[in-house]
């Protein structure tokens, strides 16, 4: 198969908005749903539409639309969520993205249970579980097809060293691993090809320090405007892309994800995996840590167990 459908739920908002735009070009999609509840939902995808590309878009506005754009998905990428407002605490954004998760994963269960299901909805750690057990209840969980996108770590670890290096960021390939917020998120300097021209070890601390702490930086600098959206917009297209060529049939793609996992004790777990014809093929595991990381991986493990366990009570209620 090498026509599919994608759908982009959350795709008015400011990742799904140029998420929309780099699945537009890629040609291995046919047809590219997008669903939102805004408004402007439909002139989103009139907009996306006069592009010259292949794909088919069609624009899905409002619950009632729902089951229209999820039907016959191959790959659905959820990026939809709220932003923190005034008086809004931590768990209740949590909750209200919780529910949309949810209510997403049941819509996925009823009308395109094989689809693959990648998840950019924040907390990521928490999210995968919820939308796993959401399938589970529903009988058509296949921990395959589920993942969460941890792509934007990568994709800034390896900006990042490009520019230490003084080399084409493209030519660099780093893992890594954990989860995909604050402690949770552990690169795996050491494993970096090219090896990070950093001679001591205060600087490759202050290296992971800055890419666990690289949403900050762009939440800061966006000043009181939002989060980062360009950026995961385009490591959420190029997960979707792993995907699709793994789903193609395309042999060794490779991408890290945040996934169903037994290498710790932290159920999810993120780490490089084997993209293919059912999903995630298998898991490349993560190789040998230095004594720092092994640390790093200590720290992370507690939080990346009370954000599973959270995202799991959620899905009990
Ligand atoms: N179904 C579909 N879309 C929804 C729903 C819903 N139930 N609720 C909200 N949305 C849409 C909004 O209408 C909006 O268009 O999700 C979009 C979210 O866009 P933004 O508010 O601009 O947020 P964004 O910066 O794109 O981040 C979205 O990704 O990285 C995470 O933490 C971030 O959880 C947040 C999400």
């Amino acid at each position: 198969q090498k026509n599919f459908k994608v759908v982009v739920a959350g795709a008015a908002g400011g990742i799904g908005q140029p998420l929309g735009l780099l699945l537009k070009q890629n040609a291995l999609i046919t047809r590219l749903a997008l669903y939102d509840i805004a408004p402007v939902t439909p002139g989103v995808a009139a907009d996306l539409s006069h592009m010259d590309t292949a794909a088919k878009v069609s624009g899905h506005k409002g619950p009632e639309q729902l089951d229209d754009a999820i039907k016959g998905a191959d790959l659905v990428v959820i990026p939809a969520g709220v932003p923190r407002k005034p008086g809004m605490t931590r768990d209740d954004l949590f909750n209200v993205n919780a529910s949309i998760v949810r209510d997403l994963a049941v819509c996925i269960a009823k009308n395109a249970p094989k689809a693959i299901v990648a998840i950019i909805t924040n907390p990521v750690n928490s999210m995968v579980p919820i939308a796993s057990e959401v399938l589970k209840k529903a009988g058509v969980y296949d921990p395959k097809r589920v993942l969460g996108v941890t792509t934007l770590d990568v994709v800034r670890a390896a900006a990042f060293i490009g520019e230490i290096n003084g080399v084409d960021p493209q030519s660099v390939s780093i893992p890594v691993i954990g989860g995909h917020s604050g402690v949770t998120i552990i690169p795996l300097l050491s494993q970096s090809k090219p090896a990070v021209k950093l001679s001591d070890q205060g600087k490759i601390e202050a290296l992971t320090k800055r890419i666990q702490e690289a949403g900050t930086e762009v939440v800061k600098a966006k000043a009181g405007g939002g989060s980062a959206t360009l950026s995961m917009a385009y490591a959420g297209a190029r997960l979707a892309g792993a995907v699709l060529r793994g789903l193609k049939g395309e042999s060794n793609v490779v991408e890290c994800a945040y996934i169903k996992s037994d290498l710790t004790e932290a159920a999810y777990f993120a780490n490089p995996v084997v993209l293919g014809k059912n999903g995630v093929e298998k898991n490349l595991g993560y190789g040998n840590l230095n004594d720092y990381e092994k640390q790093l991986l200590k720290d992370a493990i507690p939080e990346l167990l009370k954000n599973i366990k959270t995202g799991e009570d959620f899905a009990k209620k």
